[in-house]
C-alpha cells in the first residue's frame, strides 16, 4: 500500500511516500522531503505564521512532486493521500489539507487525515516496525505538547497527563532566546549543556503534584530572571545582508569566569527538564503496568534525554524506543505511516483543518 504523506502544521513543507505491506504489517519509507522556512523568520527569531504559509504555498508541490519522484511512484501508484489536519498554524494546515484533497479529487484517491500529535508516535513505527507491541506508553514532547500517552491500540489511546503551561520545548526555547539564540532553541541549550555541570539548584517541576502533569513556566522563569539578573547579553538580531540571525558569540562577550556559569546554568535547565520528563515517565510505567515505553516529537532529539530514559527503562525492565533523530522533527513520513495502521478515510469534502486538535 503506497500512501502520500503531506504535513505542513508548523514551518516544514513535507511530503513523503511509504509502502506499507498489509500481510506483515510493517512499513518501508520510500522517500522523504522537508523544505523548511525557519531562515526566513530569522528576522524575528521566531515564526511568523503569515509568512510561513506563503512560503508553504510555495514549495508544497515541488515538495510533492519531488518526494513521488525519489520513490519512483506516479500519483496513479498511490492508494492513498494522508494529510496532517491538526493541531497547528491554521494558514499551514490549510495548505496541506486542500492540497491533499485536491490531489485526492483529482486522482480520485482516498484520504485519511492524521493528528499531528499522534503521528509523531508513528515515527517509531518506521523504524521499529513489529518490534512494537501494545500496550505502549508514549511520551510526547515537542516545541506544544508535553503528553503521557497510554497507547492501548492503534486508534484507541488515553491521555494520562500533559502540560499544565508550557511545553519542555518551549521552555528550552525561551530560555535560548534570552541567550540571543533564534528558534528552535532547544539544540542550542543541549550544545552549551555539553560543556557545563548541572550545579545550579533550579527546581525539578512538578515532582510531588501527585499526577502525571508537567508544567515548564516556572522553571522558564527561574533561569530567564537570573540571566536578566546575573548578565548583560546582546539580543541576537537580524541581518539584510546574509538574510540571516547574527549573534556576537557569547565567547565574545562574556569573561570566561561568567561563560562557564552560563555552561552550568544550561546543564542545570536541561537536567531539570530532562528529570521531570523521566521521573514522570517511569511513575506513569509503574502506575499503568506498561512496559513499552516509547518518546517522539522534536525534544526526543535531545541527547540527554534519551540517555537518561533508556538507562531508566532498563533499570525497571521495560523496553525503551525513541525515533532515530531526523524523524523526531516534524516530517511527513510518520503522517504517512500512521495512515497505514490507522486508516479510516473519509471524503475529501467532508475533511477541514482543526487547529485545536488535541487527543480526541
Ligand atoms: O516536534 P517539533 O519539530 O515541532 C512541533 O510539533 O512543535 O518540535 C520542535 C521542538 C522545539 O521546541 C525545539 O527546540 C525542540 O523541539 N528540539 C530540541 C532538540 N531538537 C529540537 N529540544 C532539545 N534538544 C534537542 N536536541
Ligand atoms: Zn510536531
Amino acid at each position: 500500500m503506497n500512501i502520500l504523506g503531506i504535513e505542513t502544521s508548523c514551518d516544514e513543507t513535507a511530503a513523503a511516500v511509504t509502502q506499507g505491506n498489509k500481510k506483515n504489517q510493517s512499513v518501508k519509507l520510500l522517500s522523504n522531503i522537508a523544505s523548511s522556512s525557519l531562515s526566513l523568520h530569522a528576522k524575528t527569531g521566531g515564526i511568523i505564521p503569515e509568512k510561513a504559509a506563503r512560503e508553504q504555498l510555495r514549495y508544497i508541490l515541488p515538495v510533492i512532486e519531488q518526494a513521488l519522484k525519489k520513490a519512483a511512484i506516479e500519483p496513479n501508484d498511490l492508494d492513498a493521500i494522508a494529510v496532517t489536519y491538526g493541531p497547528g498554524l491554521i494558514g499551514s494546515l490549510l495548505v496541506g489539507v486542500e492540497t491533499a484533497k485536491t490531489l485526492s479529487l483529482v486522482f480520485n484517491k482516498p484520504i485519511i487525515p492524521i493528528n499531528h500529535l499522534i503521528g509523531h508516535f508513528y515515527a517509531n513505527w518506521i523504524d521499529y516496525n513489529r518490534k512494537l507491541i501494545f500496550p505502549l506508553l508514549g511520551l510526547l514532547v515537542s516545541g506544544g505538547h508535553s503528553d503521557l500517552i497510554l497507547l492501548k491500540d492503534h486508534n484507541n489511546y488515553e491521555c494520562l497527563g500533559g502540560t499544565r503551561d508550557d511545553a519542555a520545548g518551549e521552555c528550552f526555547d525561551k530560555c535560548a532566546r534570552v541567550l540571543g539564540f533564534a528558534y528552535p532553541g532547544g539544540p542550542k541549550i543541549s550544545q552549551l549543556a555539553k560543556k557545563g555541570k548541572p550545579t545550579f539548584p533550579l527546581p525539578i517541576p512538578m515532582l510531588e503534584s501527585g499526577d502525571l502533569d508537567f508544567s515548564f513556566s516556572g522553571l522558564k522563569t527561574a533561569f530567564v530572571n537570573y540571566v536578566a539578573k546575573n548578565f548583560k547579553l546582546e539580543r541576537g538580531k537580524y541581518d539584510a545582508e546574509t538574510e540571516s540571525w547574527i549573534q556576537k558569540p557569547l565567547e565574545e562577550q562574556l569573561s570566561e569566569k561568567k561563560l562557564k556559569e552560563i555552561y552550568n546554568l544550561c546543564a542545570s535547565l536541561e537536567h531539570s527538564i530532562v528529570e521531570s520528563l523521566v521521573r514522570k515517565t517511569i511513575k506513569a510505567a509503574k502506575l499503568t503496568g506498561v512496559k513499552n515505553i516509547m518518546i517522539a516529537g522534536g525534544v526526543a532529539a535531545n541527547q540527554k534525554l534519551r540517555l537518561e530514559l533508556k538507562a531508566q527503562c532498563l533499570k525497571s525492565g521495560s523496553h525503551f524506543f525513541v525515533p532515530s533523530v531526523p524523524l523526531c522533527t516534524d516530517n511527513a513520513a510518520m503522517i504517512a505511516c500512521a495512515a497505514f495502521y490507522n486508516y479510516y478515510p473519509i471524503p475529501w469534502d467532508k475533511l477541514s483543518a482543526n487547529p485545536q486538535l488535541y487527543f480526541d
